[in-house]
């Protein structure tokens, strides 16, 4: 099982961030010097990732606008003798053979991933949510493929969440698995659920090792939580159809999808920046003491 295609799904309203994301897509927003999409698409190429798909809509091309070259800003920066400059501009053209299509209607999760049907054919493939991004040593995704290709299996993303916060992603139900300490079989899961219907405080979050047949489930899939196709309906079923494992995954995962998600990716990206970094602590440590 060798995974080498990803789907990032990036259609979402992003209704948690406006007024800001009324014509920028949250995608695009910037964390320190670079779109939050590009951390995630780094992260893939990291994986062993070569081919990227991403989900986007009508109010998002300046996704693919950033990703392709723009050779008159370069002359300008290598003439002006910008050539750092230059060379960041270059790269993030450079990253992976990226490819677009469009959700033509917000239906949900599970109906963007259903739009990567004909790009992933019949290969085992990797998600990544396009607004969580991930601070790890090992990449997040890399975590999920070598798990998905120890066992054969699909593989989703986890970490145990406080017992208030389960109530706003997936919950599943695990069993273990011999002597693994952060890999664990899945045999079930739901969406948002209550206190009384939840599996465990294991979510999942914002990564996944998935294989072709959630397409056909996911077709059959209807509208759940929401009146929109949830990923996690169609999961469901895969889950009692073929293996799965979850993978707790060593690292910090942010949802900058919303402020405060997002105000600390921000701060914990930059203070880890060997440019800004130095100054930023200072700064924090001149504020705080001025409190
Ligand atoms: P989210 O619920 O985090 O993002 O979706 P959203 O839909 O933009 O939500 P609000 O408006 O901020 O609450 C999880 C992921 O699924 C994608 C989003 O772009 C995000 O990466 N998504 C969601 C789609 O691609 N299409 C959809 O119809 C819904």
């Amino acid at each position: 099982m060798k995974v080498r295609k990803a789907v990032i799904p990036a259609a979402g309203l992003g209704t948690r961030m406006l007024p800001a994301t009324k014509t920028i897509p949250k995608e695009m927003l910037p964390m320190v010097d670079k779109p939050v999409i590009q951390y995630i698409i780094e992260e893939a190429v990291a994986s062993g990732i070569e081919d990227i798909l991403v989900v986007t809509n009508r109010a998002k091309s300046a996704m693919d606008d950033y990703f392709d070259y723009h050779p008159e800003l370069e002359e300008r920066l290598l003439k002006n003798g910008k050539f750092k400059e230059a060379e960041a501009v270059r790269m993030s053209a450079d990253l992976a053979n990226i490819f677009y299509v469009r959700q033509k209607e917000t239906k949900g999760l599970g109906h963007a991933i259903w739009r990567a049907k004909r790009f992933v054919g019949d290969e085992p493939f990797a998600v990544l949510l396009g607004d969580d991004i991930m601070m790890a040593n090992k990449p997040v995704t890399k975590q999920l493929v070598d798990a998905a290709e120890k066992y054969g299996a699909c593989a989703v993303g986890t970490q145990l969440v406080a017992d208030e916060a389960i109530s706003r992603y997936s919950s599943l139900k695990i069993q273990p698995l011999p002597h693994e300490d952060r890999i664990f079989r899945v045999s079930d899961m739901n969406e948002k659920p209550t206190p009384e219907e939840k599996f465990s405080n294991y979510a999942i979050l914002g990564r996944y090792v998935l294989t072709s047949g959630i397409f056909d489930i996911l077709e059959h899939t209807p509208p759940g939580y929401g009146g929109e196709i949830q990923l996690t309906d169609g999961l469901r079923t895969l889950c009692k159809q073929s293996p799965m494992v979850a993978v707790d995954f060593e690292g910090r995962r942010y949802d900058t999808g919303n402020l405060k998600g997002f105000l600390e990716a921000t701060i914990d990206f930059a203070l880890t920046d060997g440019e800004i970094g130095p100054w930023l602590r200072d700064f924090i440590i001149d504020k705080a003491k001025g409190l």
